[in-house]
């Protein structure tokens, strides 16, 4: 496996340095991945300043489409794709599944700085949305407390400004991609700069709920008894737009 080794190339010089106390290798999913929470904070636990972005437990399908992403070409981090590119597509999912399963705290969101009425307009595009200008609510896509929908929405709250900023500007302009239909570039497209900026000041200054982790996605309307008059259950609302993501690779390929 050479993207395995790849992976360890970093390690092992860190072994070679702290050779008066050598880590013992466990050959762990932690340890594999030394080299990415050098960036990414202890754990995947996001950097100190707000660059390098939280990985750990946001959803596996969402972390496996951005490592495709990096590696193929859509989003662009040349320090980080060379990592992913010998990897393979059943071990850019591992990866994924190990950070996503990492349920760690999160410090404090950032003090707001915007004024008042410009958070006001954030919180309402990002809780119910701008019918006038065909912004749907954020919520009806990342959950309603925001902290994503398994498998492939992220959470929006516990992100630093600067880093949702940057990336709702690089979907504007190309310079990150998902998957067809790639229903993020047209959101952001429709948002006027204001609104942009409103929001993410808004989602940067919001404090993360309890209970911070991805939900699952509305149940499906109760099927019918035999033999018994159901009542019609009411129908989840349907997503506001369609959004692409890749299918995760059978379990045992490429083991
Ligand atoms: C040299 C520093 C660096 C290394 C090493 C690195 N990353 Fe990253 N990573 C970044 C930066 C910076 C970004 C944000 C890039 C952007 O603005 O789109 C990022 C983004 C990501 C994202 C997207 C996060 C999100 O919320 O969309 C994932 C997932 C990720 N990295 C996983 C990894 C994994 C797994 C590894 C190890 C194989 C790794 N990274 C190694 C710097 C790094
Ligand atoms: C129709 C569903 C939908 C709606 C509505 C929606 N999003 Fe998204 N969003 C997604 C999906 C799916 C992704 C993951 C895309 C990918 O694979 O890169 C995403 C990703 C993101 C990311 C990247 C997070 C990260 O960690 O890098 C940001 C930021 C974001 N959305 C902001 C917003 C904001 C702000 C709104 C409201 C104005 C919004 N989204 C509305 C579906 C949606």
């Amino acid at each position: 496996m050479r993207g395995l080794r790849l992976l360890l190339l970093p390690l092992a010089l860190l072994c070679a340095a702290a050779a008066a106390a050598p880590i013992r290798f466990q050959n762990s999913m932690a340890q594999r991945t030394l080299a990415c929470t050098s960036c990414h904070g202890s754990e995947g636990r996001a950097g100190p300043d707000g660059y390098y972005p939280r990985i750990a437990g946001k959803p596996a399908g969402y972390l496996y489409n951005q490592l495709l992403h990096f590696r193929d070409g859509r989003r662009h981090y040349g320090l980080m794709t060379g990592l992913l590119d010998p990897l393979s597509d059943a071990y850019l999912h591992d990866i994924a599944r190990h950070f996503a399963s990492l349920d760690l705290p999160y410090p404090p969101p950032q003090p707001p700085t915007a004024p008042a009425e410009v958070l006001e307009r954030g919180r309402l595009i990002a809780l119910q949305g701008d019918a006038e200008r065909r912004i749907p609510a954020c919520a009806a896509c990342h959950g309603k407390a925001l902290t994503g929908v398994v498998p492939n929405t992220p959470g929006l709250l516990g992100l630093s400004r600067d880093y949702l900023n940057a990336q709702l500007g690089a979907w504007r302009t190309g310079q990150r991609r998902a998957l067809a239909p790639d229903c993020m570039a047209e959101i952001a497209r429709r948002l006027e700069p204001e609104d942009l900026s409103a929001v993410t000041a808004w989602l940067a200054a919001e404090r993360l709920p309890a209970n911070a982790k991805p939900v699952s996605p509305e149940p499906p309307p109760v099927a019918r008894k035999k033999g018994r008059r159901a009542q019609p259950a009411p129908a989840p609302e349907p997503p506001p737009m369609r959004c692409g993501a890749a299918t995760p690779p059978p379990a045992e390929a490429a083991r």
